[in-house]
């Protein structure tokens, strides 16, 4: 489930060990990963481009620079795809060439330009391996946190026998998930709300509102990423969660406020994504309203607010609402984070057409925290967001 949606940029560079790699990327799209390959000139003497665009279902992207124009450069926006890069195989060459910073060709300038995480999967010979330059590049690599998946030892393309070999596909696929992992919430709890809520008006009706629950889905992931034990407490939705998290249903508001009062115990954060209805319908009626008089009416009371229900707790929990609004930003957004007494408000602008927001891959907000301080983040996917919202919080709970 870790590697669902998740988008890996597999980087191949000269080597025999090439042909692994397809067996990698068959497996990366086995587990549901977005592959995308990007193919050194020396790496399609092994294998070609066609055959790693038929197993990944994506072209395979192989020059820096294209002759026709485009807005986004393809190595930014490659670099900006990416939640992972994983060079497989990784030549000398390429890790003397990561390890100094060059940018001479795509795939380092995309290693170049990433946030995201980068593994190398060295292959050579054992005298390549062993050589004193390649070891100071690979620890130099380990200080920057590039992570560094074998080599094996064994026999070899030149027929020698000792350290260089790449490792198997199947050991790259099982180390693979550990880039995402860290251990920022070890032993903490974090229960987060997701989705909208329905509000029953009689058994075949409903207020609602357009919230998928991606953000709040993307939030857990990363919150387990992140090492906590999470709670997922989410209102109607078809995504899937890991099943490392506990994952609770609800309809409605008032059960949604139950279920966050029954995990609070123990809980360290509280984040809620989730679109809580303000309102239902005062007199929800058992049976389906029949179609009468030209207007009806429907009279509605406030639901409890779950977040100030938490911040009113005795017990200190870090609490992060979100604010959807589709004007004053800021200033609305600010008035929630008083009202409700919380650590840090998530400011997103909501609104048809924006490609943001409710029901969209993507999100842009602005960060307000309790001390005064504001940080904005540009448009991205929802799953890069969530893990820089998690580090925030992180840092936020430590100041
Ligand atoms: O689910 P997606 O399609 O991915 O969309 C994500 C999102 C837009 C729903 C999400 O990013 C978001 O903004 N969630 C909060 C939406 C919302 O209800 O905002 P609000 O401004 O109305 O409420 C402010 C805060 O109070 C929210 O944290 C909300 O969860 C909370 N609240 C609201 C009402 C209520 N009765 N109890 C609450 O705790």
């Amino acid at each position: 489930m870790i590697m669902q949606n998740k988008n890996i940029i597999i980087g191949m560079t000269g080597g025999i060990a090439a042909y692994k790699t397809a067996e990698l990327v068959r497996g990366l799209c086995n587990l549901k990963a977005k592959v995308r390959v990007i193919m050194t000139k020396n790496s399609e003497e092994f294998i070609t481009p066609l055959t790693m665009q038929t197993l990944s279902g994506e072209p395979v992207y192989t020059e820096l620079f294209k002759t026709h124009f485009r807005k986004n450069l393809e190595h930014i926006a490659l670099s900006r795809f990416a939640d992972a890069v994983v060079v497989a195989p990784a030549s000398a060459n390429f890790i003397a060439k990561l390890t100094h910073g060059l940018a001479d060709d795509l795939l380092s300038a995309v290693c170049l330009a990433t946030t995201a995480p980068i593994a190398v999967v060295p292959a050579m010979n054992k005298e390549m391996w062993q050589a004193a330059i390649t070891q100071e590049n690979i620890a130099a690599l380990k200080k920057r946190n590039i992570f560094v998946f074998g080599p094996a030892s064994g026999e070899q393309a030149c027929g020698e026998v000792g350290f260089g070999r790449m490792i198997e596909p199947q050991e790259i696929l099982k180390l693979i998930p550990k880039m995402f992992e860290s251990q920022l919430f070890y032993g903490k709890k974090i229960v987060i709300t997701a989705g909208p809520t329905r509000e029953n008006i009689d058994p075949v009706r409903y207020i609602s509102n357009y919230s998928s629950s991606k953000m709040g889905y993307a939030l857990a992931e990363a919150a387990l990423e992140a090492g906590a034990y999470v709670v997922l407490i989410s209102g109607p939705t078809n995504l899937d969660c890991s099943t490392k998290i506990k994952h609770i249903n609800i309809h409605t508001a008032e059960e949604m406020h139950k279920a966050v009062m029954q995990e609070i115990s123990a809980c360290d954060v509280f984040i809620s994504a989730a679109a809580v209805s303000d309102y239902r319908p005062a007199n929800s009626s058992s049976q389906k309203t029949k179609k009468g008089t030209e207007r009806i009416s429907i009279e509605l009371k406030r639901n409890p607010d779950i977040l100030s229900a938490v911040t009113s707790l005795k017990r200190k929990i870090f609490v992060v609402g979100f604010a959807a609004e589709t004007k004053n930003l800021v200033a609305n957004a600010k008035e929630k984070l008083i009202n409700k007494k919380l650590n840090m408000i998530i400011a997103n602008k909501v609104g048809s057409g924006l490609g943001l927001g409710f029901d969209s891959d993507d999100n842009e907000v602005v960060i307000l925290h309790k001390n005064g301080k504001s940080v904005k983040f540009p448009k991205m996917r929802k799953n890069k967001l969530a893990r820089e919202l998690i580090k925030t919080i992180r840092s936020a709970m430590l100041s």
